[in-house]
């Protein structure tokens, strides 16, 4: 039998975890639990030891680079992230590059503790969101169905728009160059919506400033592998993987596994791209579904993951199971 591939599970810190709830219990916000680096950490190594996981994440979130640069963030209870909006080029003026250096050394120092922790065979990704998919949150104010008010600033005003994506492309440079240095061996940037531009403005607000972010991380660091999740772009997610300069591409469950392996494979490696709902479902559904996507993508250079993040639903036994199938361990 061939190697199994490595595996590790987008959001695999979290909720469907009872050690993960009791943590969080503890602290006021969710945003305290990402700049408490005993606690993220602790909460970063719980999947590693319920899981033979090939890799560990960072537990922060990607909206702690808005906190950073001075925008006022919080996480409701229930309705999820809260941001006061930046709409304006005076907004955008005011967000501090400078000042978010230092508001970020608590998740620094989650990485250092993490890597202390962590077997050398088990490498610790760091992460940010995109450009693009930060300023969907940073202009709406929240969570949104269709990125209706970024999308409108872009289209309406791209020069304002501009200079907050090249604002957070410094920004997020920066952030994933200090996990690099705090002992990160991996890289992850989440473009979650990376699905709601058409292709003009996929190119220039997804492909330009995340190959603008890979430049600068690789000046620095070369050696560090990126990866990089452009959720739901579709057939772009082709463009995506060879302009961005990243090293592995993220798919997202809507992607056949057939066209990942042709159109995606034969370039570079490729992450992805299990259901979460599957796996929180289970069943023989979960144990054919991995099979065929292990048979079609084992192939080749693969990282066996969701298409998205682990639902809080999911039975902690069809993670084990998931994990297990993937290693070769059951039938
Ligand atoms: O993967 C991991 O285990 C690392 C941790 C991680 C979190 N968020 C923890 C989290 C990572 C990598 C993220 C990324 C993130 N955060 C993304 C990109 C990936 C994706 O899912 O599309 C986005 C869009 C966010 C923004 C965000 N954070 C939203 C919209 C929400 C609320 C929705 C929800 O699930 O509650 C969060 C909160 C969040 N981030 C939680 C966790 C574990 C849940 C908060 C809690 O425990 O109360």
């Amino acid at each position: 039998m061939s190697t199994p591939p490595p595996v590790w599970l987008m959001r695999q810190a979290g909720r469907y975890l009872p050690e993960y709830r009791e943590v969080r219990a503890g602290v006021p916000s969710f945003l305290d639990l990402c700049l408490s680096p005993k606690l993220a950490a602790e909460v970063t190594l719980q999947p590693l030891r319920r899981f033979p996981l090939d890799a560990a994440i960072v537990f922060s979130d990607i909206l702690v680079v808005p906190f950073a640069l001075g925008q006022k963030v919080e996480f409701v209870e229930g309705e999820g992230p809260k941001l006061e909006p930046v709409r304006d080029a005076a907004a955008i003026g005011k967000l501090d590059v400078g000042a978010a250096a230092d508001k970020l050394t608590p998740v620094y120092e989650t990485v250092e503790r993490v890597v202390a922790e962590l077997p050398e065979m088990v490498p610790l990704i760091g992460f940010c969101g995109a450009p693009w998919t930060v300023a969907t949150y940073m202009v709406e104010g929240a969570g949104s169905k269709d990125q209706a008010s970024a999308r409108a600033l872009a289209y309406g005003e791209p020069e304002t728009f501009r200079a907050l994506i090249d604002t957070l492309v410094e920004a997020s440079a920066n952030y994933l160059l200090g996990q690099v240095k705090a002992g990160c061996r991996v890289l992850q940037i989440f473009d979650s919506w990376a699905g709601s531009l058409p292709e003009d403005e996929f190119e220039r607000w997804c492909i330009a400033p995340t190959r603008a972010i890979v430049d600068r991380v690789k000046a620095l660091a070369p050696d560090i592998p990126i990866i990089g999740f452009p959720r739901g772009s579709g057939p772009l997610a082709e463009r995506y993987a060879t302009k961005t300069g990243i090293d592995a591409v993220g798919c997202d469950t809507s992607l056949p596994v057939g066209w990942i392996r042709a159109a995606l494979q034969t370039r570079l490696p490729v992450q992805g791209n299990l259901d979460p709902i599957l796996l929180a479902t289970g069943g023989p559904a979960l144990d054919e579904r991995v099979k065929w996507i292990v048979e079609t993508l084992g192939q080749g250079p693969f990282i066996f993951n969701l298409g998205h993040g682990i639902l809080p639903q999911t039975p902690i036994e069809n993670v084990e199971r998931l994990v297990a199938l993937v290693k070769g361990d059951v039938g």
